[in-house]
C-alpha cells in the first residue's frame, strides 16, 4: 500500500466530520483546526487511553487540572519569558515568515537536523543549499530574527492599569508548582508523577502541516520526581513505556523510531524523541526528557518555598530530579489517523476508504443499520440500549454496501445489521471492519461481543 498523503487525510477529515477549519467561514485562522463529532470522540478516546495507561493503571502517578493562567513568575522561573522564541526568517518576495530549522529540516527532507545549529550556521546552510521559499519558490530572505512564542494577554487590576499575564506554552509547569500540594496531600513518596492532560498556546507562525504544529494544542505530560541515583533507570523506562503505548494503539514498529537530541540543554542529563513516519516525512511525535533538578530548583529559587523532600526512612532532604514524558494528543491525532487510513481493492473492481482504528480510539463502537426503514423498531431498540454503553452510530439511509462503506471511512470497527431474520430469531448480523467477515450472533449477545472487544 502506498504511504497516505497529508491532502486525503485532511480531505477524508473535512468531509467525515473529524476535522474543520478554524473559522472557516471568515477564510480561517491560520494554525487553528475545530474538531467535528467524529474527530472529538477519537481525540477525546486518545486522551482517555493515555490517561488510563499512564494514571489509572499506576498507582504511583496522580492526576492534576491546574489553571492555564498562572502568576508570570512562573514563566520567569520557567526561563520562557527571556528565551522561549523560534528563529524565523521572511521571504522579501511574498513576506511569509518560517522557522529557519524548518526550512533545513523539509529541504533536507528530515537527514539534517538543525537543532543544535546556531544562526549562523542555520543561515549558512540555507544560502549555500539556496534552499528556496516554500511558498513562492524564491529566495530572497531576510536575517534570522528571533520570534517570541509566548501569547500575552493582561489581566486589569485597578482602573487603567494591567498586568501581562501568558498563555501557557506548557502544561508540566502547572505540574512543578503543585509538587509540594500534591506530595504532602496525597501522601506520596519518590518517586513519584503527575501528569495532566490541557491546552497549551504557542505563537506557532509557520504553516502547520494541518494539526501537526497548532497555535492551540493539547499536551499530555507527565513529571516523574524521583531520586538522581534511580533516574537514568526511569528515563529508559519511560522511553520503553511510551513505544509500547503507541505499538499498543496499533503504531507499526517499523513507522516509530527513538531520536536522542543533538544538544541538551545545560541541565539535562539525557533527552529523547519518538520520531513517527508521518506523511510529510519523519518527525517529533513525543518527547522523554531527564531535566535533573533545575525545575524545581528554579521554582524554589523565584518562588522562595522550599521544594525539598523529605524521605520519611532516611530522613534525608532533598530536591528530587525530574523525569519529563509528553505528548500532544492533536500530533498523537494525526499520527494515528495517518497510521489507520487504508485505501483497499475489493473483489468486483469496488474499493474502499477504511481507518484501521484500534477499537478503543474508534469514534462510535458499533453501526446499527437496520436493513429496511419498516424493520427498525428492534434497531431503536438496540441503539437505545448499547448508547448508554458507548458511542453508538445509526444509520437508516442508503444501500447497505454503502453504510458499510460510510462506516468504514470514520473508523467504525463493528456494524450490525437488523434484517428479516432478527423479526423472526432474534439474532443479527454482525460485520468486522478490517475483515469485512459477518457472523450471525443472538442480539442478546450483542454488548457482550461489542464490550469485549474495545478495550484497551
Ligand atoms: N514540557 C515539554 C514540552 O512542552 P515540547 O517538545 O515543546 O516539550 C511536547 O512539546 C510535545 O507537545 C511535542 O512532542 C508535541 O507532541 C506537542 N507539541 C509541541 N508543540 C506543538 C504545537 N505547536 N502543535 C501541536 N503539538 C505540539
Amino acid at each position: 500500500m502506498s504511504k497516505v498523503t497529508m491532502d486525503k487525510i485532511v480531505n477524508l477529515c473535512k468531509n467525515r466530520g473529524i476535522i474543520f477549519q478554524g473559522s472557516e467561514i471568515y477564510g480561517g485562522m491560520g494554525n487553528t483546526w475545530d474538531y467535528g463529532p467524529v474527530g472529538v470522540e477519537i481525540k477525546n478516546n486518545i486522551k482517555r487511553a493515555w490517561w488510563k495507561r499512564f494514571v489509572q493503571e499506576d498507582p504511583s502517578t496522580y492526576g492534576v487540572d491546574a489553571a492555564i493562567l498562572m502568576n508570570p513568575r512562573v514563566w520567569d522561573a520557567s526561563g520562557h519569558t527571556q528565551n522561549f522564541a523560534d528563529p524565523k526568517m521572511d521571504c522579501k518576495s511574498c513576506k511569509q515568515r518560517f522557522r529557519a530549522d524548518n526550512l533545513i529540516e523539509d529541504h533536507s527532507k528530515g537527514t539534517v537536523s538543525a537543532e543544535a545549529m546556531t544562526n549562523e550556521e542555520m543561515e549558512s546552510y540555507i544560502n549555500e543549499h539556496q534552499v528556496k521559499c516554500p511558498h513562492c519558490g524564491n529566495f530572497s530572505w531576510t536575517p534570522i530574527r528571533q520570534f517570541k512564542l509566548m501569547f500575552e494577554t493582561s489581566r486589569g487590576t485597578l482602573d487603567g492599569e494591567k498586568d501581562v499575564v501568558y498563555l501557557r506554552p506548557e502544561t508540566c509547569q502547572g505540574e512543578y508548582v503543585n509538587f509540594l500540594n500534591i506530595q504532602r496531600s496525597m501522601r506520596a513518596k519518590v518517586p513519584f508523577a503527575i501528569a495532566q492532560i490541557g491546552k497549551s498556546f504557542r505563537n506557532e507562525i509557520t504553516p502547520g502541516n494541518f494539526i501537526f504544529r497548532t497555535i492551540e494544542f493539547e499536551q499530555m505530560e507527565l513529571q516523574k520526581f524521583c531520586r538522581d541515583t534511580e533516574s537514568m533507570n526511569i528515563y529508559e523506562d519511560y522511553k520503553e513505556k511510551a513505544k509500547q503505548f503507541l505499538l499498543d494503539l496499533g503504531f507499526s514498529a517499523d513507522n516509530l523510531k527513538f531520536h536522542d537530541h543533538d544538544k541538551l540543554a545545560f541541565y539535562a542529563k539525557a533527552a529523547c524523541d519518538i520520531f513517527y513516519n508521518f506523511p510529510m516525512g519523519w518527525s517529533e511525535l513525543n518527547g522523554i526528557h531527564h531535566r535533573s533538578t533545575h525545575d524545581l530548583s528554579r521554582h524554589q529559587e523565584f518562588s522562595g518555598k522550599s521544594m525539598q523532600y523529605l524521605d520519611p526512612i532516611t530522613n534525608e532532604k532533598y530536591i528530587p530530579t525530574v523525569i519529563e514524558y509528553s505528548i500532544g494528543a492533536d500530533r498523537l491525532m494525526l499520527a494515528v489517523l495517518s497510521e489507520a487510513y487504508n485505501e483497499e481493492e475489493l473483489e468486483g473492481g469496488d474499493s474502499r476508504v477504511v481507518l484501521k482504528l484500534h477499537p478503543a480510539i474508534a469514534p462510535y463502537k458499533v453501526a446499527i443499520l437496520p436493513l429496511q426503514k419498516n424493520i427498525n423498531e428492534k434497531a431503536i431498540e438496540l441503539y437505545n440500549q448499547l448508547s448508554k454503553k458507548f458511542m453508538c452510530m445509526y444509520d437508516e439511509a442508503g444501500s447497505i454496501g454503502k453504510r458499510y462503506r460510510r462506516q468504514d471511512e470514520i473508523g467504525v470497527p463493528f456494524s450490525v445489521t437488523i434484517d428479516f431474520d432478527t423479526l423472526e430469531d432474534n439474532t443479527v448480523t454482525i460485520r468486522d471492519r478490517d475483515t469485512m467477515e459477518q457472523i450471525r450472533i443472538p442480539l442478546t449477545d450483542v454488548e457482550k461481543y461489542i464490550e469485549e472487544r474495545i478495550q484497551f
